[in-house]
């Protein structure tokens, strides 16, 4: 039996394993299903965004389910469908909604509604296939949290707590679960180009202002999550427990 290192760029196939994806039709979701399935994996893609599942379905021929992860009957019905046929060995929870907003404008259902997607779904996401991953042995799991998580960003308090507690969530899941074989990690993106922060191009120098923050000199972009992703659901990963892994061109450092 080969060891890791001797199976060098081998250790993060996932030939045989299946990933459920949240998040999957678009930004770093996408890129990250992608990833996944060309190392091998067999991806259940979930969205509330039909096209951008379909045109996924097109790439890499990931099946596709259509709703909103906040509904907890949606998330029932993929998780009935998705283990019916076998084991999931991943869960990737990216589907995550923004709240610009400053403290003073923010209304009690802005608030609520924001944490039901960002930090009740992932919560619930992670109790229907944590339970599934512990009773066939093992898994593993990864939400997308954000640098807003790790350090405050101006004028977006509520988003920030949000991820917080995906950061917090993960390690008391992974303290939990790891004796189970479950693996809990988060991955902690900085500013990304994807259609999730469109609303900045619209305010002049908003843009400009974000990047003199980052000694990296650019905005991250979907392909900077395919090593993250890769190390953290593959074997190449399998002793990294309750992590965050700041991807932000080292924003949250200097
Ligand atoms: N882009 C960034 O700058 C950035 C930075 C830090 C963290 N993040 C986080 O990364 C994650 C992915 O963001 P992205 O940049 O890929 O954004 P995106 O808008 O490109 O993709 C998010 C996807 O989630 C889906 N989604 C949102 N709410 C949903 C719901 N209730 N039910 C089903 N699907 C839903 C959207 O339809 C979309 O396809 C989010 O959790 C976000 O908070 C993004």
């Amino acid at each position: 039996m080969a060891t890791l290192a001797e199976k060098g760029a081998g250790a993060f196939d996932l030939t045989g394993r299946t990933a459920v994806v949240t998040g999957a039709a678009s930004g770093l979701g996408r890129a990250m299903a992608i990833a996944m399935a060309a190392c091998g994996a067999r991806i259940a893609a979930i969205d509330r965004d039909a096209a951008g599942l379909a045109s996924l379905a097109a790439a890499i021929g990931s099946e596709s389910f259509v709703g909103d992860v906040a509904d907890l009957g949606f998330r029932d019905e993929v998780v009935a469908r998705t283990t019916a046929s076998g084991r999931v060995d991943i869960l990737l929870c990216s589907a995550g909604v923004a709240l610009r907003k400053d403290a003073l404008e923010t209304t009690p259902e802005e608030f609520d509604a924001m944490m039901g997607v960002n930090v009740r779904s992932i919560f619930f996401w992670n109790q229907a296939f944590g339970r599934h991953m512990i009773a066939a042995g093992g898994g593993a799991i990864v939400n997308v949290a954000s640098q807003g998580g790790i350090i405050p960003l101006e004028g977006r308090p509520a988003y920030c707590a949000s991820k917080a507690a995906v950061i917090q969530l993960s390690k008391s899941l992974a303290r939990d679960w790891i004796p189970h074989g479950v693996r809990v990690n988060a991955i902690a993106p900085g500013l990304s180009d994807t259609p999730f922060i469109a609303s900045m191009h619209d305010v002049p120098g908003r843009i400009e202002r974000a990047l003199a923050h980052i000694p990296a000199g650019r905005m991250g972009v979907p392909d900077d999550m395919v090593g993250p992703i890769l190390l953290l659901v593959s074997d190449a990963g399998r002793y990294i427990i309750g992590q965050v892994l700041v991807v932000d061109g080292g924003w949250t450092v200097f």
